[in-house]
């Protein structure tokens, strides 16, 4: 599904009070929970190890935020919320159920509101899992990332494949119970060492619990990590590019015999269970974001500008200083116009099995810039047309970021030809 034209410019329409805008017809909010109980040694995420999180002091922050946030913003209905982190697990049912009220009595939570919550074995019990749902969660992605306990101790992990396995059992309970609408896990593959059978006993036991989707997440080694500093020492081994390229092939085979399909590369799920909160951002729409390194991608009427990106500080204590002293801790705002975007849109649109919606690209960047994408997308290999749309042949997706360097460099150029053309006609030179 991608944004139809019609709906995106009616949206592109809506009129913003006190001249901010043009505003989304609803809104995504991502929630960040900056504590985990151990940092695992591959981890870039915004987060610090805590025993007992600072779990009141992190809620008043946080509505703190949204209220110095939301002044002046549009109370378009509430779409999707995604509490990630971090271990929000670890914040509490009462946390997560203020800040929904909070969101509620702003501008009101779609009846079919999506509301995710990031859970970690060994951080989130049957009661716990149940409470949060009592509180307003739909949807709970549980961090599982391998189900031996050989692979979890490699990737330093607190929690053993029991535990993963118990909190997969109450999704599936809390699931049949009906609290629960969606279940999904997060899996990290490609592991030195890791064989292929393993990953297919793996993605096997985990969708067995009943899951509507699965993330599957290539080991990244992230520059800074005591994982890399490990690995740059010859203390621990490295990934290898192409044994990780074999296994994210292998992963729509996989998983078909559950119901699931890839709707994203590293993404999968029951048709009609796809993530919905992540889709806003993988389709380039804005949204709001509070909490310790939390981005943002709001509307903006300056000339030329399709929105602005706010970027908090991933410092805890800088986080909480400014709040508690009634401001925002954030780095200045970028504004982003039609040039900068469309990189970024076709990055992400193009992860998607659905790709890049041809009228979306129209309504937002015009017809011009349509018209150039459709005419390089016929030159690149890997890339098809379907239903409107540019996607990326299945086949392609082990060399995406090739076929997408290829695809914006081949749309830039035909643009500078394109608009010198113009500038030649409009000089009346060079035409004929
Ligand atoms: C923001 S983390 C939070 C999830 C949760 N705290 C947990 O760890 O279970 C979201 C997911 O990113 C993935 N991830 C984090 N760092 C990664 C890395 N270096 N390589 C691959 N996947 C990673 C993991 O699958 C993780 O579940
Ligand atoms: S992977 Fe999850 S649990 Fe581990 S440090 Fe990162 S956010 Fe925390």
């Amino acid at each position: 599904m991608m944004v139809p034209a019609a709906a995106a410019t009616a949206a592109a329409a809506t009129a913003a009070p006190s001249g901010l805008g043009p505003y989304p017809g609803s809104w995504a909010v991502y929630v960040h929970f900056p504590f985990c109980l151990h940092r695992c040694n591959y981890c870039d995420f915004a987060t610090v190890a805590h025993r007992d999180p600072p779990r009141e002091r992190a809620l008043a922050a946080c509505l703190a935020e949204l209220s110095l946030r939301c002044e002046g913003l549009s109370p378009a209905p509430i779409r999707s919320v995604f509490f990630g982190g971090g271990t929000p697990s670890l914040w509490g049912a009462p946390a997560i159920g203020a800040i929904l009220a909070w969101l509620d009595r702003w501008a009101g939570l779609d009846a079919d509101c999506e509301i995710t919550l990031e859970a970690n074995p060994g951080a989130a019990e049957e009661g716990d899992l149940r409470g949060y749902v009592t509180a307003g969660v739909t949807r709970i992605s549980l961090g599982v990332q391998a189900l031996s306990d050989r692979r979890l101790r490699q990737l330093d992990r607190i929690h053993d494949a029991d535990a993963a396995r118990a909190a997969l059992a109450t999704l599936g309970q809390l699931r049949r119970e009906g609290g629960l609408r969606a279940a999904s896990a997060d899996l990290i593959y490609g592991l030195p060492g890791q064989t292929e059978a393993e990953l297919r006993s793996d993605v096997a036991a985990l969708l067995d619990h009943g899951l509507s989707h699965l993330s599957a997440y290539a080991l990244t080694i992230e520059a800074g990590t005591p994982l890399q500093g490990l690995v740059a020492r010859g203390l621990a081994p490295t990934t290898d590019d192409g044994h990780q390229a074999a296994m994210l092939e292998l992963m729509p085979q996989l998983v078909a015999g559950h119901g699931l399909q890839r709707y994203e590369v590293s993404n999968f799920a029951v048709p009609g269970s796809e993530c919905r909160h992540n889709l806003a951002y993988w389709r380039g729409h804005h949204y709001l974001a509070v909490g310790v390194g939390a981005h943002g991608f709001l509307p903006c009427t300056l000339p030329g500008a399709l929105g602005v990106r706010t970027a908090n500080t991933r410092s805890v204590a800088a986080w909480f200083e400014a709040l508690e002293a009634g401001r925002l801790a954030e780095a200045p705002r970028e504004v982003t116009t039609a040039e900068s975007h469309l990189d970024e849109w076709l990055l992400t649109g193009l992860r998607l099995r659905d790709g890049v919606d041809l009228g979306a690209v129209a309504v937002r960047f015009g017809d011009e810039v349509a018209v150039a994408l459709v005419q390089a997308a016929l030159a690149v290999p890997g890339l098809q047309t379907v239903g409107g749309a540019i996607a990326v042949e299945a086949a392609a997706i082990v060399r995406l970021d090739d076929v997408i360097a290829s695809l914006a460099g081949s749309v830039s150029r035909r643009l500078q030809s394109a608009r010198a053309a113009k500038r030649r006609a409009a000089r009346g030179v060079g035409v004929g």
